[in-house]
């Protein structure tokens, strides 16, 4: 194939030329001690800020790392800015899913050509360290993606934050594996069909409500991912049952679709859960009996299987390889936004042969908040 049919063809996968997820921005209530959390709780390290004292009126915002994952928390400091409302409604959640672009003005224009709606027209970002153009579309709920092109930008973030540094313990957290929506009955294919046209996305991996569900409760998936595999995001909707299922449980208390979980990938699954389990954060547990059909289930593993149990670290194989997993419980008192962390060996899956154990662990703690 010649260099410019090569183009076109990556041009045709890659509409809005993507480069990676640049962060996760938060509305949260009280942004100075969410970043406490990140950084004591899961091993970031503050890297910048925004807020009065560099100039930023009504805003405050804590941008931490790990790795190449990069989670802003900002607060509003004024009731009357837009993000007030955000936090009224649906409590502390993600915002904005930001993502790099080669061009932001010519991601928003094809952005919107392939049916994407605006949230905001492309507009300069500046300081002393140069420039970053912004614009964003919106997706499910209130949530948008921001589509930021760098130009070379030498600041410690974006535009207005200023260099603060305070270093974590590294818990060796290192890329954002993958972001899940939550959105209405009915509404995962609409929204599948627009990661697929606006993004150039292709399904990946479907999950009906026969692979997902318990006794009680089910809920349908579909993973939308670009061609790399470097950005994935699945879309799950509510499905019919007996009880109320926890998408459902979420749509109430978030009022409305948005960020489920965010699966955060690691080198060291056992050395990582141990760490955060020490530092506080609180994990889902299934059942004990689930590690006592494990070394039949999984056959042999590189990780000592004791260690597997004491931690609660679930494990899944399919033909390309194995996975460990876990997932904490919401980090916020709605139950909203959880985190998962994922160590892949090969396989390329979600962890479908854990979702029985799994759904029944959170429902379980569904029956404990009176929502089943
Ligand atoms: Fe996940």
């Amino acid at each position: 194939m010649s260099t410019a049919n090569r183009k076109r063809v990556r041009l045709m996968e890659n509409p809005l030329q993507i480069k990676r997820i640049h962060h996760v921005e938060f509305l949260v209530g009280n942004a100075r001690q969410a970043s406490y959390y990140y950084r004591n709780a899961f091993g970031f390290s503050l890297a910048a800020y925004r807020g009065q004292e560099t100039g930023s009126r009504d805003m405050a915002s804590y941008v931490l790392t790990q790795g190449k994952t990069n989670l802003v928390v900002s607060t509003p400091l004024t009731p009357s800015h837009p993000a007030a409302e955000h936090i009224r409604r649906h409590g502390d959640g993600v915002h904005d899913i930001a993502l790099e672009v080669a061009d932001a003005d010519r991601a928003f224009e094809q952005a919107l050509a392939r049916g994407a709606e605006a949230a905001e027209a492309p507009h300069d970002l500046k300081d002393e360290f140069g420039t970053v153009r912004r614009a964003a579309i919106r997706t499910y709920g209130d949530t948008i993606h921001s589509l930021l092109s760098r130009r070379g930008y030498r600041g410690p973030f974006l535009p207005g934050y200023a260099e603060q540094r305070i270093a974590g313990d590294d818990a060796g957290i290192l890329r954002i594996d993958h972001m899940v929506g939550n959105v209405e009955l009915g509404q995962m294919n609409r929204w599948a069909e627009f990661y697929s046209k606006v993004f150039g996305f292709h399904r990946f991996i479907s999950f009906d409500d026969k692979d997902i569900s318990t006794e009680y409760s089910a809920l349908m998936s579909i993973v939308m991912s670009d061609d790399s595999y470097s950005v994935k995001f699945p879309i799950n909707e509510p499905a019919p049952g007996r009880r109320k299922s926890q998408i459902a449980e979420y749509l109430e208390a978030y009022q409305g679709p948005g960020v489920q979980h965010i699966a955060l990938q690691v080198t060291d699954a056992i050395s990582t859960v141990d760490k955060l389990q020490r530092n506080g954060v609180e994990f889902l547990r299934v059942p004990d009996s689930y590690y006592d059909i494990l070394a039949e289930r999984i056959g042999e593993l590189d990780e000592p299987l004791e260690e597997i149990r004491r931690l609660g670290i679930l494990v899944d194989k399919d033909q390309d390889g194995y996975l460990l997993q876990v997932f904490t419980r919401p980090v916020e008192d709605r139950p909203t936004v959880f985190y998962e962390i994922i160590q892949r060996k090969g396989s390329r899956g979600f962890g479908k042969g854990n979702f029985k154990a799994l759904f029944e662990a959170i429902e379980l703690e569904q029956a404990r908040r009176g929502n089943l």
